[in-house]
């Protein structure tokens, strides 16, 4: 299925560009290499309301997956996961349990990702690492179920 993909890259210093984003630009080319439409992109500073801000412009902008990067970890500006539970109408647990136990395969500070899933309005957003490798590592651990829960955040037909 080829999706409409927003890609929010959460980082103060990518927002202020004292540092070049790379996380963005590793998602978009996963989402083109796979077929899919990239139509927003953002780079925000790590604060809530920016966050909440973008993820709903984007959801606005017809995007059925929002993928963000960064702020998930347990610093004090990592604050990605409480923008996300502030809008979200249902979280979807198995992805943060699945990207966690997967990368926990490649690195043991995998277990302080709180990366998650939910559904903002009726788009699918997936909350993924900052590092540009694991960002793209956890899309891929969770891909298949990608067309399904993008299709039910749509509220469209399923076959289940
Ligand atoms: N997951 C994968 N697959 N690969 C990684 O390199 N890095 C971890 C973790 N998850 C990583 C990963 C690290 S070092 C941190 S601190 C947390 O994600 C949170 O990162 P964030 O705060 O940039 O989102």
């Amino acid at each position: 299925m080829s999706f409409r993909v927003g890609i929010i890259t959460v980082s103060d210093r990518a927002a202020l560009g004292e540092y070049e984003d790379h996380g963005g630009p590793a998602l978009r080319g996963e989402a083109s290499s796979r077929g899919w439409e990239v139509v927003a992109e953002a780079i925000v500073p790590d604060e809530i309301e920016r966050i909440r801000a973008a993820v709903l412009s984007f959801s606005a902008q017809g995007c059925g997956l929002i993928l963000t990067t960064g702020g998930t970890g347990i610093a004090a500006r990592d604050v990605t996961p409480e923008a996300i539970r502030g809008i979200m109408s249902v979280e979807i647990p198995g992805f943060g349990e699945w990207m966690r136990f997967r990368s926990m395969e490649i690195t043991p500070n995998a277990i302080l990702s709180r990366g998650l899933a939910a559904v903002v309005e009726r788009s699918l957003v997936v909350a993924l690492p900052g590092k540009p490798s694991g960002a793209v590592e956890c899309l891929g651990f969770v891909e298949g179920a990608l067309t399904h829960a993008v299709r039910l955040a749509a509220r469209e037909p399923t076959s289940c």
